[in-house]
């Protein structure tokens, strides 16, 4: 197919490139474009040429799928190079967003004119690599090398706006951008050509000082990454080196990211996020429900914020609660967020007022008659939940899509006390639930295909990265934590520091340890949730230390005192000698003689507990594919992305050596929580990993 075009418009060459869906640089769109700069180089009666895209953007970066195959000339290097060196003015017109080796082309060419609604960067380091066709080199040359550090190691896009005021862009045009770059063109014939790379640097900002400040300031956001620190060593080079070396530099560096299996594991996921709205059973033409106006029930801690999610949207909310006091409560909390946002400058102060008209508070379900969908956000109690979805039954419009926020409930006994169970579903926020961006969607026995792909295209709606999950309990992630936590917990009553524990985790790259993490939880849920569910259900060595703290009051963060002590107004943890005592007291209780344990042996027994769980889910398909999982994981538990999300990390060690290394922990801790899940066993045997499941699975569709 060919993918980029010639006309000649008078004396200027119009080349289009045309490959969608985003003009990626595959293979052919690189040898067309070098093809027709040899071309034109050598065409007298060509004095300028104009490079354009068709569709909806222009070139949004190199091919992301060629990079697991073997390299094919010509390379970008190559490309950009000879634009950059045409002797007649190359001008690149910019709509959409002009992304990494997109704009690695258009720094090349020798100006850019753009609409105002375009976009630019280099997101490359989200990918685990850097722009590795001179974006390092050239950018600082024309940005200066403050702007072309925030640009590089944050990926984020840039407006059109921003980049004229870095001189990235030479003109904004309202419309007929094509034309506009036509006559951009004709006058660039007189100026002749501004080759990026001939540019001088401005060195009087970029002092060794500067650098070291940057560094210091992106060092929270980058832990644990690798290829932050080699993007500001080519930012470093830029202003060190004359451009060939810069550029040798930049080559090295970036085939040091591409080798490092970071790079693997966030194209991954970059693939896997697009993968979640791909649902057997459900198409483009499974017809939508449309969502007007959305019923929220309960004003607590999740219903505030779901509420939020909506209204951010422009979509209207009525928000039900049983007594007024919780509703002001609420709506007080929802009032408090969106002033702070507006205080830290996100939206004018005015708009706080506009967003809290689109909430409508009530405490009766009469109110609820005219909304779209429903969201039930009560207390965790069935009673209670059925209770509620018993009154929402009789109350609400045929049509009406029904969804319980239950954390670990059986959606399928929920939906089993209306007359419309297919008009039921599970919507799991993550708290805080206007700001995490994860949404379990949860497919219940009877839902309906139009009411899931209509809350699969609500969650893009309101922002959310939504994943189809199956009834279980705790779904997908949830379900995931609890053998995590408990192999944490088994952990410390066998002879680890609670604060051993959550550094070998940290280290493995977890926002935070599982020890902070149920302090700030509450160490009373836990205690209460056990309380319920029977001594013989649970693994009592793990949890009966931990028990012990909240009888002795220590209930974590809010009282001060938990697996931690904290002094006040400081949430910073501080080992307790005290908890020290109940623990050893509590490991000595039940015969155990503590032993140290090394951060490799935390990790590995918590991850195997995660990993073991996510195949039991995707053998008994609760998940549809193991990528599915790695996004629940990324997004709603902050594991990190450059691992890839359990599963890969899985893969990326051998699901064999996986396989064994559950077998030894059965050996060694007893069956009772180690058994391998059968699909993991079946993939080990085999030879296979998950991703070769989630390929056999695609391809049987
Ligand atoms: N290569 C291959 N496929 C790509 C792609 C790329 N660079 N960018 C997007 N796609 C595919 C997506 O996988 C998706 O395919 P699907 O429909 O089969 O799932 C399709 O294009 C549409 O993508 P989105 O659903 O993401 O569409 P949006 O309109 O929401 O977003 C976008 C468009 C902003 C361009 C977004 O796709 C994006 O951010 N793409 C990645 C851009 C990027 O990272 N570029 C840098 C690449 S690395 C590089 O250039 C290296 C160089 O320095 C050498
Ligand atoms: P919460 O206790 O903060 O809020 C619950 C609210 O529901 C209270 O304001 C209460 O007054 C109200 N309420 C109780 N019965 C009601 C009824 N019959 N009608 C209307 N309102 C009623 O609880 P939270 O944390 O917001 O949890 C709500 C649900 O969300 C639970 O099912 C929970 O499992 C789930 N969830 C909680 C998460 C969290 O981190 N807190 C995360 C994800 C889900």
């Amino acid at each position: 197919m060919q993918t980029v075009t010639r006309e000649m418009r008078g004396n200027i060459a119009l080349i289009t490139v045309d490959n969608p869906p985003v003009n990626a640089l595959s293979h052919s769109v690189r040898e067309g474009l070098l093809n027709q700069m040899n071309e034109l180089a050598g065409d007298d009666s060509c004095k300028a040429i104009v490079i354009a895209c068709a569709g909806r953007t222009f070139i949004a970066g190199a091919d992301i799928r060629e990079f697991g195959q073997a390299p094919k000339e010509p390379g970008l290097i190559e490309v950009v190079n000879r634009i950059e060196a045409m002797d007649k003015p190359v001008v690149a017109a910019i709509h959409g967003t002009a992304l990494g080796g997109g704009l690695e082309v258009a720094l090349s060419c020798h100006y850019r004119i753009a609409v105002p609604s375009a976009k630019v960067g280099l997101p490359e380091v989200k990918l685990g690599i850097l722009p590795g066709a001179g974006g390092t080199q050239r950018l600082p040359r024309i940005a200066g090398a403050k702007n072309a550090l925030d640009a590089i190691i944050s990926g984020r896009h840039i407006s059109a706006r921003e980049a004229l005021a870095w001189g990235v862009l030479d003109e904004l045009v309202e419309d007929d951008l094509v034309g506009a770059a036509l006559a951009f063109a004709e006058g660039a014939i007189a100026k002749g050509v501004r080759r990026t790379g001939e540019i001088a640097i401005d060195k009087s900002e970029a002092s060794p000082e500067m650098f070291a400040a940057f560094r210091k300031s992106v060092a929270r956001q980058t832990r644990g990454y690798f290829a932050p620190e080699r993007c500001i060593q080519c930012v470093e080079a830029a202003v060190e080196l004359p451009l060939e070396a810069g550029l040798k530099r930049e080559r090295e560096l970036f085939m040091e990211c591409f080798a490092n299996p970071q790079a693997r594991a966030l194209q991954h996921m970059f693939f896997a996020e697009r993968q979640i709205s791909r649902i057997p059973g459900i198409g483009k033409d499974t017809p939508r429900r449309e969502i007007r106006k959305v019923g929220i029930l309960g004003a607590g801690t999740m219903g505030g914020g779901i509420a939020m999610n909506f209204a951010n949207a422009g979509i209207p909310v009525t928000i039900l609660e049983v007594q007024q006091e919780a509703l002001d409560r609420g709506l007080k909390v929802v009032r408090g967020n969106y002033e702070r946002s507006a205080a830290k400058g996100k939206f004018p102060m005015e708009k706080v007022d506009d967003l809290m008209g689109l909430f409508t508070p009530t405490l009766s379900y009469d109110d609820l008659s005219d909304c779209d969908l429903i969201i039930e956000a009560v207390f965790e109690k069935m009673e209670i939940k059925k209770e509620v979805f018993t009154k929402l039954d009789a109350v609400a419009k045929p049509g009406v899509i029904l969804a319980s926020n239950t954390s670990y409930l059986d959606i399928d006994a929920i939906a089993a006390v209306t007359k419309r169970p297919a008009d039921v579903l599970g919507l799991h926020f993550f708290s805080p639930a206007n700001v995490m961006r994860l949404l379990e969607i949860v497919r219940a026995e009877k839902t309906a295909d139009d009411v899931l792909a209509t809350c699969v295209d609500l969650a893009k709606t309101i922002k959310k990265v939504g994943v189809v999950a199956g009834v279980c309990h705790g779904f997908i992630g949830n379900r995931m934590l609890s053998p995590y936590g408990r192999e944490a917990a088994l952990c410390v009553i066998e002879g680890a520091k609670p604060e051993e524990v959550d550094a070998a985790l940290y280290n493995f790259g977890m926002p935070m340890g599982p020890m902070t993490m149920s302090d700030m939880a509450g160490l009373d849920i836990g205690y209460f949730n056990r309380q319920g569910v029977g001594r013989e259900n649970y693994e009592t060595k793990a949890y009966d230390w931990m028990d012990k703290l909240v009888e002795a009051g220590r209930k974590g963060l809010k009282v001060g005192a938990g697996v931690y002590a904290y002094e006040a107004g400081d949430r910073t943890p501080k080992p307790d000698p005290e908890v020290m005592k109940i623990i050893e007291a509590e490991s000595a209780a039940v015969g155990i003689a503590r032993k140290p344990k090394s951060a490799d042996e935390i990790v590995e027994r918590c991850m195997m507990a995660l990993i073991n769980e996510g195949a039991k889910i995707l053998g008994e398909g609760k998940a549809y594919r193991a990528s599915d999982i790695d996004v629940v994981y990324v997004n709603g538990y902050g594991y990190p992305p450059y691992r890839g999300g359990p599963m890969h990390y899985a893969d990326s060690l051998g699901l064999k050596q996986v396989y064994e290394t559950i077998l030894r922990f059965q050996d060694v801790h007893g069956p009772r929580w180690w058994q391998p899940a059968p699909l993991l066993k079946e993939l080990a045997e085999a030879g296979k990993s998950f991703a070769d499941f989630d390929r056999d699975n695609a391809n049987k569709e």
